[in-house]
């Protein structure tokens, strides 16, 4: 297919960024891997639900809930087959393999990223297309979804996927975008928002925002 127009290479690797396997379909992974706060090959599942239950920035019970929930999908994610949780439970997920793992809806998702790692700046207009404009509490408004229109955008992905989507990618889908609302979303209650400047940037520069990255351990210097 020819429409490298519409698409945002990988492009070279900016300055101080380590390179993503196109075997990791995350964007919060691949966002974590590139700025060196987690190896992109086999990461314990400890420093993995560390890392996101800093990265909530939730305290207690709520951080607690975060960490078990990264835990559970990081153990089911390279595989289902005893031999494989065991392994994945005492070495940790491997990474750059998640790709045609279980986690992995092949197109059931906002296919934002290819599986050549390559963004479709379309589909980014397309989760746009989903959202309003929002009041951003540091003041003025841009373009985000709420948790409604997460949901509206979640629901349009199965619809598109038709057959093809599994019964149970809807629960996958629910430790994805809603989590990433949850961690990055501004504003509080009803009126939280994912705003869809700060997803591009999240996919197409694997850069998290500063407010998330101040909440992290700083990466071993490289
Ligand atoms: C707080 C932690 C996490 C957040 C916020 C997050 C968020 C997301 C989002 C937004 C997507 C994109 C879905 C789409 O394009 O529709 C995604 C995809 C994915 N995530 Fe994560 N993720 C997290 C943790 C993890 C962990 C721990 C694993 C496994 C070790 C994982 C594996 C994957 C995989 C395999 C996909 C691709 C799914 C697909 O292609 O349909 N994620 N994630």
């Amino acid at each position: 297919m020819s429409n490298d127009r519409i698409m945002t290479a990988p492009g070279a690797v900016p300055a101080g960024q380590i390179a993503v396997s196109p075997g990791n379909p995350c964007p919060f992974l691949r966002a974590l891997v590139a700025n060196g706060y987690v190896g992109g090959h086999v990461v314990p599942l400890s420093k993995l639900s560390d890392i996101v239950g800093d990265a909530s920035g939730q305290t207690g019970l709520g951080e607690k809930k975060m960490r078990l929930a990264t835990w559970l999908v990081a153990v089911i994610a390279n595989g289902l087959g005893p031999a494989r949780l065991l392994k994945s439970a005492t070495t940790g997920a491997v990474l750059d393999e998640l790709r045609d793992g279980p986690l992995d809806k092949h197109g059931g998702g906002s296919r934002i990223l290819g599986v050549d790692a390559k963004v479709r700046e379309d589909e980014i207009e397309r989760l746009a297309g989903f959202g309003t404009d929002c009041r951003n509490p540091a003041g003025g408004t841009e373009r985000g979804l709420t948790a409604k229109q997460v949901d509206a955008f979640m629901k349009a992905n199965l619809q598109r996927d038709g057959d093809a989507a599994r019964w149970y990618f809807p629960l996958l889908m629910k430790g994805e975008w809603p989590v990433l609302l949850k961690i990055m979303g501004k504003g509080e209650g009803e009126a939280r928002y994912l705003s869809v400047a700060e997803v591009r940037t999240l996919f197409v520069e694997r850069r998290l925002p500063e407010r998330i990255t101040a909440r992290l351990p700083k990466p071993p210097s490289r």
